[in-house]
């Protein structure tokens, strides 16, 4: 037993989100989650949402609330969710949280006091009418290269020209509209990231086993240009941590608030904090301390790629700058980018599928079997309507749902509705043997975090199943030999329940319908595959579930095409 903390990156609070963000973060967290819980290991996976910045804030201008008010009722719309897709978070935390305030102004304390932050003077672009300084993407204005109105600050999107905000012709703020902009003096403090190059490479190259994603992306940062840049950490904003040195005010720092991207991931800390404060867990610094016994945890991330350079230098870089015992993380697994229909989904222009809206239209099992077993693991993936047809009505009804449907309705048919009496031979031993090869291939994938690998392999486990059956054919033996075809029935019976054990980690709705179809509790890991298919004696009732899936038809297909193809209303 040891014990694992996982964290998922934790999506901005700033709307509804579409499944590219499940799939690229969440859900192969959750997967992994749940298989190591099933293998009896203790677990903290945590998540929360990112609550500050300048999107939020301008979220909650367009919803007319208060930003702390609209923050409250997003994270509860998005907790929702998580619950809607079976996220199984021991915790999801927010960043606004007291407890997260605290510790983001405690490490900036710390940083200081290790002469890792230097004060910068800059010139930023001041709006008068919306009284605040405008970050580069709320400044547009003409293009001085090829004339394009609507530049923006930072890129012109028509002749791609890199621009600073001072170089547009006419700028005006996109919040609103104005025109009346100048220049001012800011003072913001800069992480020395610079400093800390050795000792991030170092670290970085001591972790051979990391995927070649997330190294390669790490990589790329530490030496492209001019290397790890010293990096902003503040901002003129009101929505935020305030910017303290621990618990000290800091001269000439009032009225600004800590960069988004430095207190998000120190979030993750502060969501087991929350979560012990909310008692729902006993003790956080074990988890988080080396010096109070968190030298044993193994610690992963999920993530997105582009999430990816926070993780391997940004946040390292606050917890190694610290010099304080925090756990540093061990394993980094990140994805590529799910598209849809021959694009990318668009929040802004509302094309693919929201989170909320996949959960009424299906099941969560549906979308997280489809999902899961189309991870964008080795490279960008797509969502298409069609291939989400396919893989649901073969993989879950054709396959698992056939299966478990004909052998209860068999037995029951023939036998009535216990597990008959009856013995296994040879074709029986062969199947055990099969398995016994399969479920160790599934479980170092799940162990590797080989999320498509996993799910290909529990894919043939069904399917040998329904091999099993086709050539074991009860229904023709019973004729015969009743008393073999009772051997037959009892093996599949005791399969639905092995099938429901191994499957729980991506399906856990369907797994708990089918436990409780065959009515036993007895959710332990096959370690033994012969020994898991005697765990329903003969005598043992149970009931012929509903039906666990059913199949996704043409016209609803073509609808909900129709439907997500752009322009939520
Ligand atoms: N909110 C960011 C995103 O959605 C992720 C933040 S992850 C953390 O891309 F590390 F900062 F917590
Ligand atoms: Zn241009």
């Amino acid at each position: 037993m040891a014990r694992h903390l996982i964290t998922s990156a934790i999506p901005y609070i700033n709307g509804i989100k579409h499944l590219g963000n499940l799939v690229g973060s969440q859900l192969p967290a959750d997967l992994y989650a749940r298989y190591l819980r099933a293998r009896g290991h203790e677990v903290l996976f945590l998540c929360a949402t990112d609550e500050h910045g300048t999107p939020a804030e301008l979220a909650a201008a367009k919803a007319g609330k208060p930003v702390a008010e609209y923050c409250a009722e997003m994270h509860a719309v998005q907790a929702e969710i998580a619950k809607g897709f079976r996220l199984s978070f021991d915790h999801f935390g927010r960043s606004s949280s007291e407890q997260n305030r605290v510790l983001t102004q405690h490490f900036a304390g710390v940083l200081a006091d290790n002469d890792l932050i230097r004060e910068v003077v800059e010139t930023q672009i001041y709006s008068k009418a919306d009284g605040r300084f405008l970050p580069d993407r709320y400044i547009e204005g003409t293009c001085p290269n090829c004339g394009f109105e609507s530049a923006r600050g930072d890129q012109c999107d028509n002749c791609t020209k890199q621009l600073d905000p001072t170089d547009l012709i006419e700028p005006y703020s996109t919040i609103s509209g104005s025109k009346d902009l100048e220049e001012r003096q800011t003072k913001h403090l800069y992480l020395r990231q610079s400093e800390m190059r050795e000792q991030l490479e170092a670290w970085i190259d001591s972790k051979s086993d990391w995927p070649i994603l997330t190294t390669s992306i790490a990589k790329k940062w530490l030496t492209d240009g001019d290397g790890l840049q010293d990096r902003g950490i503040t901002r003129d904003l009101d929505w935020g941590v305030p910017v303290k040195r621990g618990r000290e005010d800091w001269p000439g720092m009032e009225g600004k608030v800590f960069y988004v991207w430095f207190d998000a991931p120190i979030e993750y800390i502060a969501s087991a904090q929350e979560w012990v404060d909310a008692g729902e867990g006993r003790d956080w610094e074990r988890w988080w301390r080396t010096d109070k016994g968190a030298e044993d945890v193994v610690y992963t991330q999920f993530m997105g790629k582009d999430n990816v350079p926070f993780h391997t230098l940004s946040f390292p870089a606050t917890i190694l700058g610290s010099k304080e015992p925090w756990k540093l993380v061990d394993y980094i697994k990140s994805f590529n980018y799910l598209n849809y229909e021959g694009g990318q989904f668009s929040t802004s222009r509302g094309r693919g599928v929201f989170q909320d809206q996949a959960l009424e239209i299906l099941p969560a099992d549906y979308w997280r079997w489809w999902l899961l077993s189309n991870v964008p693991e080795t490279s960008d993936s797509e969502f298409t309507w069609e291939n989400f047809q396919a893989g649901v009505n073969k993989d879950l009804a054709d396959v698992l749902g056939n299966f478990v449907s004909r052998v209860t309705k068999f037995c029951r048919s023939k036998f009535g509705e216990e597990v008959p009496d009856g013995t296994y031979g040879p074709q029986e031993a062969a199947l055990i043997e099969d398995l016994t090869t399969r479920l160790h291939a599934y479980e170092a994938h799940l162990e590797a975090m080989e999320v498509r690998k996993s799910a290909q392999e529990l894919r043939a486990i069904w399917v040998a199943g329904n091999e099993y059956l086709q050539e074991a054919a009860p229904w023709s033996t019973f004729k015969e030999d009743p008393a073999r075809a009772a051997g037959q029935i009892r093996l599949a019976l005791n399969l639905i329940r092995f099938y429901a054990v191994i499957s729980q980690p991506f399906i856990p709705d369907a797994a708990a319908q089918l436990m409780a179809a065959m009515h036993t509790d007895d959710d332990s890991w096959p370690e033994d595959v012969a020994a898991a298919l005697e765990a329903l004696p003969s005598g043992h009732a149970f009931t012929v579930p509903d039906v666990s899936f059913r199949k996704i038809g043409d016209d609803e297909r073509a609808e909900w095409q129709e439907r997500f193809a752009g322009t939520r209303a």
